[in-house]
């Protein structure tokens, strides 16, 4: 079995699919692998210490050649793979949504792609799930960012010249990256409260020392849909939100938003008269900026001010970490290929029944199988 690593090109991304670790890893297994020149630059990693962790360093042809199974972190343009084998596994976070195209375009040319996205969210995926991985990720960089941008400094300090009062944070939307916002927050020594519409979240959020704020009594109030995700609230639910919100946020700093919906836009959650209630100088990371946003105004990629408050609109802050999103990355990838590796083949075997298989496979045969794709 040989496995290619490939150099990521589109504009922006920082990462890449393996680590030397988990190249040894595939070498215990048995396998080869093969990583283009120059694949971990960004994050950290020298071409050097990949061949030093057993790999081969080469062209992207090169490392195309003869491979059975080809590592991205986001779909190549179909274009650049010409030469890899009909057949080979194409292991990345594809898109097949939004790029339905280049999916056409991997099944013409007999590539196998699986979607690392659509991993099914249950116990025994925990460990291959990417945005999981790569959301922690983004929650810590978002209070990072929040702390960078705002004008005063997060811890309670007793100096001589007086007491610096902690800063204030509001998470909203406590799923894997609001657990690690208010992690982050707490670590600096701010203040923080949050919110969610699942009500599973209040305990977790008391568990990391911050004060839940709730919508009570009101009909429909559990959130929470099929795997676990949220589902969208009743217009009943969504007039105590907004007020409940108004209320709390204008006695805020900073608020870190990351509520999404499966499927959806990403619900409002601070409109343009909520902001203007808020105090000059305040911070909104708004990570759910490239579903649309849950601040009224935000502009996914930019930094804008509205009424005096900044309003970063974050999108992919895993990026901003390359070597540690690389190294979850790659592991999760890992953890999916040696879960199906049979010994004698010498290779994953990925049956057509399994849950996480049936969730993942695009491709196969030269057609699109997936049943969200047709
Ligand atoms: P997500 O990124 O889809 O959404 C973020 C958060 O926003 C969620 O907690 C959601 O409830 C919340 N939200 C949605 N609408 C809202 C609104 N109007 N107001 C306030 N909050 C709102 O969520 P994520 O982080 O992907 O996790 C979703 C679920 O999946 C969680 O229950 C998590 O425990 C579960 N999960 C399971 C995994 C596994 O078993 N492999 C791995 C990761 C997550």
């Amino acid at each position: 079995m040989k496995i290619a690593v490939i150099k990521e090109s589109a504009p922006g991304e920082t990462r890449c699919a393996a680590i030397p670790e988990t190249v040894k890893k595939f070498s215990a297994l048995g396998a080869t692998v093969a990583v283009e020149r120059g694949t971990g630059e960004q994050a950290m990693i020298a071409d050097a210490d990949f061949e030093a962790a057993g790999a081969t360093v080469g062209s992207r042809t090169e490392v195309l050649q003869g491979a059975d199974a080809i590592l991205c972190v986001l779909g190549p343009d179909p274009s650049s793979l010409a030469g890899a084998a009909k057949g080979a596994l194409l292991i990345g976070a594809l898109d097949p949504l939004g790029r339905r195209d280049s999916i056409e375009a991997f099944a013409k040319a007999g590539l196998e792609a699986m979607a690392m996205e659509w991993m099914p969210r249950i116990s025994r995926a925990q460990s291959m799930d990417v945005l999981s991985s790569q959301s922690n990720l983004a929650g810590y960089k978002a209070v990072i960012e929040a702390a960078d941008a705002f004008g005063r400094a997060f811890p309670m300090m007793m100096t001589a010249a007086g007491t610096i009062s902690p800063a204030k944070v509001f998470v909203m939307g406590v799923g894997v990256a609001g657990l690690q916002a208010i992690a982050t927050a707490r670590r600096m020594g701010a203040q923080v409260s949050a919110t969610d519409v699942r009500s599973a979240t209040k305990e977790q959020i008391l568990s990391l020392g911050a004060k839940p704020i709730f919508v009570e009594n009101v009909a429909g109030i559990e959130g929470e849909g099929a795997g676990g995700y949220a589902t969208e609230m009743s217009p009943e639910y969504q007039k105590a939100q907004a007020e409940l919100v108004s209320s709390h946020i204008a006695k805020q700093d900073i608020v870190v938003t990351t509520a999404l919906i499966p499927g959806k836009p990403a619900p409002r959650l601070i409109s343009d008269a909520q902001l203007a209630t808020m105090r000059v100088g305040s911070i909104i990371v708004d990570l759910a900026a490239e579903a649309g946003g849950n601040v009224e105004g935000c502009v996914s990629g930019q930094s804008v001010q509205r009424h005096g408050v900044t309003i970063i609109g974050a999108s992919n802050l895993a990026r901003s970490l390359p070597a540690d999103a690389s190294a979850l990355y790659a592991r999760n990838v890992f953890n999916f290929l040696s879960a199906f590796w049979d010994k004698e083949a010498g290779k994953p075997v990925l049956p057509d029944d399994d849950e996480l298989v049936k969730g993942t496979r695009l491709t196969r045969d030269g057609k699109v199988v997936h049943e969200r794709l047709n």
